[in-house]
């Protein structure tokens, strides 16, 4: 198998900016299974065969060992810093005043890099739980989403932009209501954000929201994370890979349905960062975006398949009095406080 995929060849998506980034990335998130040291193996391997865009997190607790990659990959001309997309984001447990610029600090050290593409508010509240921990854990600090508090954290973040630590700003899981009541306030409005996206789980409304508002959409759990973290799995949860629209599209192309999740995600508009450390996974995944697209009808048939099927529920986040995981996602359309 060849396992190069010349970069140039992966079509790239403007940003509000006119910057570029690639149409498809490669995430680094170990669902507490990959350890530090396989996840960053994989990084090495993918900027080998072509990836540019990756999407890194301080709660993934592997950048230290991400950014000895970059350096190694950079001394040895395997690819230059420019040529990278590289996104990170602060956890929710820094996002008290002087602490966003602490978070980018360090990942900008551990990453080894002097500034990051696109820093990311990782979740809209400073609610958080241990890595690690159980579905059922809460922290008894959390509380509901708050503008004023989202609006304090964002100035900091605004604030990296200016001193040119961060070219992009970006915001996840959010809502539609939560992003009316913040991107009237913001000096320096996101240009990407990520949320869930995957044939099971569309959210038709907010992408074509953001798309409307002129920010790109990222799209985390592509593939439907078949490996996500067990407080991540409930027995109601739909298996992507497995929808009989999906498994018949992937025959009729020969490809996993894998695949076909990351195309359709692409010829969507959304730019998916599927996670893998097999590396004919990752190759698989990169090619995907070079060659035969789907069809308009087997596209019709995926969006007819969406079941609504949230898998990153955040339970994990709830404050005391909530009812459940569906109140942090203002799903009446008013903020649930
Ligand atoms: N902003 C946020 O809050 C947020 C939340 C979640 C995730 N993310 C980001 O999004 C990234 C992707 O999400 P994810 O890792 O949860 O899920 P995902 O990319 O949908 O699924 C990853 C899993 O899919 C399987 N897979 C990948 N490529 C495949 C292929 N070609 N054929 C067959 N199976 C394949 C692999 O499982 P096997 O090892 O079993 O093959 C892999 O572990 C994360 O790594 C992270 O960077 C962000």
């Amino acid at each position: 198998m060849n396992t190069t995929i010349d970069p140039n060849h992966i079509p790239q998506r403007k940003l509000s900016t006119g910057e570029e980034i690639p149409c498809i990335g490669m995430g680094t998130f170990g669902s507490d299974r990959f350890t530090p040291e396989q996840v960053s193996a994989a990084v090495g391997g993918a900027l080998r065969c072509g990836y540019r865009l990756f999407d890194c997190a301080a709660v993934y607790g592997n950048e230290d060992l991400i950014g000895q990659v970059f350096r190694q990959a950079f001394s040895e001309g395997v690819v230059r810093r420019k040529e990278l997309f590289i996104t990170t984001k602060v956890w929710n447990d820094m996002h008290g005043a002087g602490d966003v610029e602490k978070s980018c600090r360090k990942s900008l050290a551990d990453l080894n890099l002097d500034y990051i593409d696109a820093f990311f508010m990782h979740w809209p509240f400073p609610n958080y739980h241990a890595p690690g921990c159980d579905g059922d854990a809460r922290n008894p600090d959390s509380r509901p989403f708050h503008a004023d508090e989202f609006m304090a954290t964002w100035r900091q973040m605004e604030a990296l932009a200016d001193m040119g630590l961060a070219r992009n700003l970006g915001m996840s899981s959010m809502t539609i209501p939560k992003l009316e009541a913040v991107l009237p306030l913001c000096r320096i409005k996101p240009t990407v954000i990520e949320m869930e996206l995957h044939p099971s789980f569309q959210q038709p409304e907010l992408l074509n929201y953001c798309i409307e508002k002129g920010i790109q959409p990222i799209a985390f759990c592509p593939i439907g994370s078949p490996t996500r973290p067990d407080r991540d799995k409930t027995e109601d949860d739909v298996v992507d890979i497995a929808l009989p629209e999906l498994v018949e599209i992937a025959e009729a192309h020969g490809v996993h349905p894998a695949i076909i999740c990351l195309k359709w995600a692409m010829q969507r508009g959304q730019i998916p960062i599927p996670f893998s450390i097999h590396e004919a996974e990752y190759v698989s995944n990169l090619r995907s975006a070079t060659e035969d697209p789907l069809t308009e009808d087997e596209m019709a048939r995926i969006q007819a398949a969406d079941k609504n099927c949230r898998l990153i529920k955040g339970q994990v986040f709830l404050w005391e009095g909530a009812k459940d995981w569906h109140d942090l996602w203002d799903e009446n359309g008013t903020i649930t406080k």
